[in-house]
């Protein structure tokens, strides 16, 4: 009896211990179409967006077949964009069909804000994008009238130390429910998906595959947003693979569960945090062949608290920093100084030696990590600075594959 109760207050403690989209999140269902449409190869921008205003709430415009060309498309709320197998809605090459109003998208300067997204949602409720089709960004195409690429363009601001104005694939913004179910997403110009300021968004199902050189093309963005899960994903991209970020209000509770990462910059938490990242669940994931494994990244210009973050079953494999906390991500100053406290990883296993890095501020305010169950392979580099640390780690992971 008294174990029988000490097993009821365990599970109690852990139900609130528990950090994760405070939702009930079930497999999403696509909604009935209410009107199909075959593409052509030719532009359809008008078509769709027309179709996607006289679409009734709880219904979703179907893309049945063909190849769809298309502008900036705006989704109404309540309203779906269903892309069914076989169809691919490929993003405009023309920057000038995605400039903001200042006559900057597919140009450089020290703004980077100059281009629409490719489809907006914005202050909706309860839309989504579903199907087993294609969204192509095209970033690797040359964009029309110029003579180079999205992604070269991308380069090309790295070259000189500005910003390239370059269209976001997805940008959800201010709105509550949204789902993107089954989509496969590719070659978007700038990041594929971003949910800023937004409660309640689920992503799943969803595969994002993208070459690893194609520069700021992150993969699942969330900002300032609460209730957000991430599951049964795909993700090869060429950068940030998952990055929360909280730059303009707090990011929490996020469920990523049941996820495989290819190429990428990592499971990243940052680099703003300065109105604080909590209640973070990181469960199966496996990531093969990223640069950086689970990674929180910061610095003094734009650090907070980021507490509450769990990983748990965690498979990496041929990842150089499989595991880095770092308050000094960039040497830039100021006064909102990272705080990295409550991290835990449990059951995580490394396949291939790399460097561990858990960089701490001071040791007034040190990183501080558990570790369950952390088996790293020999000949791997630990590296702690300002860091407490509790738990402990075994050099002895094996196998090839994860
Ligand atoms: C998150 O979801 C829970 C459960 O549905 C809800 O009570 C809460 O208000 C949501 N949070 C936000 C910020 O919408």
């Amino acid at each position: 009896m008294k174990s029988f109760l000490a097993i009821v207050l365990s599970l109690a403690v852990l139900q609130v211990a528990v950090a994760k989209d405070l939702r009930n999140v079930k497999e999403p269902k696509i909604p009935a179409a209410c009107t199909s449409l075959s593409g052509s190869g030719k532009d359809a921008t008008s078509a769709i967006q027309k179709a996607l205003n006289s679409c009734g709430k709880g219904k979703a415009v179907r893309l049945a077949s063909g190849t769809f060309l298309s502008g900036p498309l705006t989704i109404p709320s309540g309203v779906g964009l269903w892309v069914d197998s076989g169809a691919t809605l490929k993003a405009s090459t023309n920057p000038k069909d995605f400039d903001g109003g200042k006559n900057t998208c597919g140009t450089l300067d020290n703004n980077g804000k100059g281009c629409k997204a490719f489809i907006t949602i914005k202050g909706a409720t309860g839309s989504g994008i579903y199907g087993k089709g294609t969204i192509d960004g095209q970033g690797g195409q040359t964009m029309s009238g110029k003579s180079q690429s999205w992604w070269q363009l991308a380069r090309e601001a790295q070259t000189k130390k500005n910003k390239q104005n370059a269209p976001r694939l997805i940008q959800i913004e201010k709105c509550s429910d949204i789902t993107l179910y089954l989509i496969t997403l590719k070659n978007s110009p700038n990041f594929h998906v971003v949910s800023k300021s937004t409660n309640g968004f689920t992503a799943w199902g969803v595969t994002i595959n993208t070459p690893g050189d194609a520069r700021n093309t992150d993969g699942i963005d969330p900002m300032g947003s609460q209730n957000i899960t991430i599951a049964n994903c795909n993700i090869a991209t060429g950068d940030d693979n998952v990055a929360i970020k909280a730059g303009n209000a707090p990011t929490k509770h996020v469920s990523i569960l049941n996820n495989k990462f290819g190429v990428g910059h990592g499971m990243s938490i940052g680099s703003e945090v300065n109105e604080g990242v909590s209640d973070v669940t990181v469960t199966s994931l496996t990531l093969e062949g990223t640069t950086n494994g689970l990674r929180i990244k910061s610095d003094k210009s734009r650090g907070g608290l980021v507490t509450g973050v769990t990983y748990t079953d965690v498979c990496i494999h041929n990842v150089k920093n499989p595991i880095v906390l770092d308050t000094e991500y960039s040497s830039s100053g100021g006064n909102k100084i990272p705080t990295f406290k409550g991290i835990t990883f449990n059951n995580v296993k490394v396949l291939t030696a790399g460097t561990f890095t858990f960089d701490g501020i001071s040791d007034s305010n040190p990183v501080e990590a558990t570790l369950n169950n952390v088996h790293i392979k020999s000949g791997s580099k630990w590296i702690t600075s300002h860091a407490k640390i509790s738990g402990k780690y075994a050099q002895d992971a094996s196998g090839n594959s994860c």
